[in-house]
């Protein structure tokens, strides 16, 4: 079973945009699951650029689903998860001039801080999940600190250009995703996955969990959110039915 975690973020970038009341986030929740969602997922960043805590507070309490929140390690972010227990917590890496999270987590070289974060989040019930890059360093370094979950950024697989760099990006992933699994963390991935590239990932059985946000949002400006939603779950559900028999 392979789930969908929709990113709803730009929903809220184009509300941000305009310092209007809408669109709405939690309509967009309401689009999205209609279209397939498993989860909704959302990053209530440090600046608070597009997501705010108003919208976390509101999805949170109106909407029976699950809700992954991604966010950085710091004790304001973590006391307010432990006030909105979302399903999940992502932890990833954050910086203030980024256009969008760059890089997986520095899972070794912060050690203490990531340790520190995942102990209160799993403390308080909250399953926790690390944003990190397809480098087996990073894995066990993920298992190390007592990561449930690790989800491994597929940008570098996204942007690859020609064939052999797409499948060494590809091949990155399902070696750190085989390794992920065979250590008892479940496995997700994300970012900057599209209706062209989603396929591969999708085929790979370790994987448990998409999270994917700008291409649906830019697909739902043609055909509306709901359809743009089902079209990925379309193509999730052929990779792993078909795809997946023929790799
Ligand atoms: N997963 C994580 C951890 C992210 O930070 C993002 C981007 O916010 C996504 C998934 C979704 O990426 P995209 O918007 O490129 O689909």
């Amino acid at each position: 079973m392979l789930r969908l975690g929709v990113n709803i973020d730009h929903i809220a970038t184009v509300r941000q945009a305009r310092g209007e009341k809408f669109p709405e986030p939690i309509a967009a929740a309401h689009a999205a699951i209609l279209g397939g969602a498993d989860q909704i997922t959302l990053h209530l960043r440090e600046d608070r650029r597009h997501i705010q805590d108003a919208d976390v507070e509101l999805i949170r309490a109106a909407l029976d689903v699950d809700m992954n929140l991604e966010m950085a390690c710091t004790e304001d972010m973590v006391a307010f998860a432990k006030k909105i227990m979302p399903t999940h917590v992502c932890l990833v890496p954050e910086k203030r001039e980024e256009l969008t999270t760059e890089g997986g987590l520095d899972v070794a070289g912060n050690r203490d801080s990531v340790k520190t974060t995942i102990d209160a989040l799993k403390a308080a019930g909250i399953a926790v999940s690390l944003f990190v890059d397809p480098d087996e360093q990073a894995i066990l370094a993920a298992n190390e600190v007592g990561a449930d979950m690790v989800e491994i950024h597929t940008g570098r697989y996204a942007n690859a250009k020609g064939d052999a760099s797409v499948t060494r990006e590809f091949l990155a992933i399902r070696q750190a995703a085989t390794t992920a699994k065979q250590l008892g963390m479940r496995v997700h991935a994300g970012h900057g996955l599209d209706y062209r590239n989603v396929w591969r990932i999708a085929a790979l059985p370790e994987i448990e969990e998409l999270n994917i946000g700008f291409s649906i949002v830019s697909r739902a400006l043609f055909i509306g959110l709901t359809a743009a939603v089902r079209e990925m779950r379309d193509a999730m559900r052929h990779a792993r039915d078909v795809t997946a028999q023929n790799l």
